[in-house]
């Protein structure tokens, strides 16, 4: 068998023996977002050291756990900490924990990272939600001979970062009121910062943010067919675009002040991501819950009713819900907990209509995004959706 995927069962196996926990979000926290995971409603925890084989980060400030939890409904599986190339591991280990965070279910992969800001319009603690991106340096993650079991020899790059959860992070940074930039984003090797020539040719490029991590992550989800979105905190403007010298705490620190917003971010959009996935309270009566999607079937509930008078004389009713449910994805069925806070309007007190509609997540998932201009303009045969004609020889 293919030694990378061996490997990559082997660990799936060993986590299997730990955790039954089935995430439908997989969350990668970047420098000083560590502590987002105190936003999870944790349900277990599972150290890297944990599992047979799982490369374990080197780097101060990236501890390293798997967080199994809930995000308004969301099950989630948050990597507190991730491995980077720079620390010398082979590119298959750096993104093995993308793949088994797919095989334990995950069908949504939420990267976050630090960056340097290239695009001069761009200011220190700016987040940025990644567009596309460039990974000329960083070995690609499917070299190698292909594992058929995850997915194809060549597969296609052209709408990596998921247009819908695209739109849906905008929303969600709209409705909280922050600031979002929008652009390309480049993986360098690290871990030297840039200079400030290989900045400047970046730019040239076409690239408005730099890092470290990332793109290999996404390459390999991608492979995968997960769907993929990305915000990066830039903590610093790139090397070059002021006179200040760049180092490791300076990141840390811009992330650390970015922290609380980038956490208000990330949560609120992973809540939404419930909706995209399907997953929905649709109506709430006479100690009944009512779900769909991937929810089945509800197994146990119990709700308290709270009830919270303003200055208006309005009376606002919030359910707190714990709900055992039956899940059913494809044919594997697991039990998830649910709990979700209700809120509305209370006209008549007595018999409190519940007119909360249910959210649709009706739009049909457009992965394909019109073709603009700026597609690179290939001298090659156009690639097209279909899988190329594959012969083991690498493409060069
Ligand atoms: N370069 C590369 N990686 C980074 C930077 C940078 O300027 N800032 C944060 N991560």
């Amino acid at each position: 068998m293919n030694p990378v995927y061996d490997k990559l069962l082997k660990c799936y196996e060993s986590f299997r023996q730990k955790i039954d926990f089935k995430p439908e979000v997989a969350i990668v926290l970047g420098s000083g977002l560590g502590d987002y995971a105190d936003d999870i409603r944790v349900e277990a925890e599972l150290d890297y050291h944990e599992i047979e084989g799982f490369p374990v980060s080197t780097v101060p400030g990236h501890a390293g756990k798997f967080i199994f939890g809930y995000v308004g409904q969301v099950p989630v599986v948050c990597m507190k900490g991730r491995v980077h190339y720079y620390e010398g591991y082979p590119i298959s280990d750096v993104v093995l924990p993308a793949r088994l965070m797919k095989m334990m279910g995950a069908k949504i992969l939420f990267l976050t990272n630090a960056s340097g800001g290239i695009n001069p319009s761009f200011h220190a603690g700016d987040f940025m939600l990644l567009t596309d991106h460039v990974s000329l340096w960083a070995p690609n993650p499917l070299i190698g001979a292909n594992i058929d079991e995850l997915g194809v020899r060549f597969p296609d790059m052209t709408h990596v970062y998921d247009l819908e959860l695209r739109d849906l992070i905008k929303e969600a940074a709209a409705e909280q009121n922050i600031g979002l930039q929008e652009g390309v984003y480049a993986q360098l090797t690290g871990p030297s910062f840039e200079s400030p020539a290989e900045i400047r040719l970046l730019h040239q490029l076409g690239v408005d943010a730099v890092g470290m991590s990332t793109v290999v992550e996404a390459i390999a989800a991608n492979h995968m067919g997960m769907r993929i979105c990305c915000i990066s905190c830039v903590c610093n403007l790139a090397a070059g675009m002021t006179d200040n010298p760049l180092t490791h705490e300076e990141v840390q620190e811009a992330a650390n002040a970015a922290a609380p917003l980038f956490r208000t971010l990330v949560t609120e959009e992973s809540k939404s991501l419930g909706n995209v996935l399907g997953i929905k309270v649709t109506h709430l009566d006479s100690g009944k819950v009512l779900c769909e999607g991937p929810i089945a079937e509800v197994k146990e509930k119990s709700y308290t009713e709270v009830l919270e008078g303003n200055e208006a004389g309005e009376t606002t009713a919030y359910y707190q819900i714990d709900a055992w449910l039956d899940t059913s994805v494809g044919n594997e069925y697991q039990a998830a907990r649910l709990m979700a806070d209700f809120e509305w309007y209370v006209e008549e007190e007595e018999n409190p209509d519940i007119s909360d509609e249910p959210v649709t997540s009706e739009e049909p998932v457009t992965s394909e995004e019109p073709i603009t201009s700026e597609e690179p303009v290939t001298s090659e045969e156009p690639v097209t959706s279909e899988e190329p004609v594959t012969s083991e020889e690498p493409v060069t």
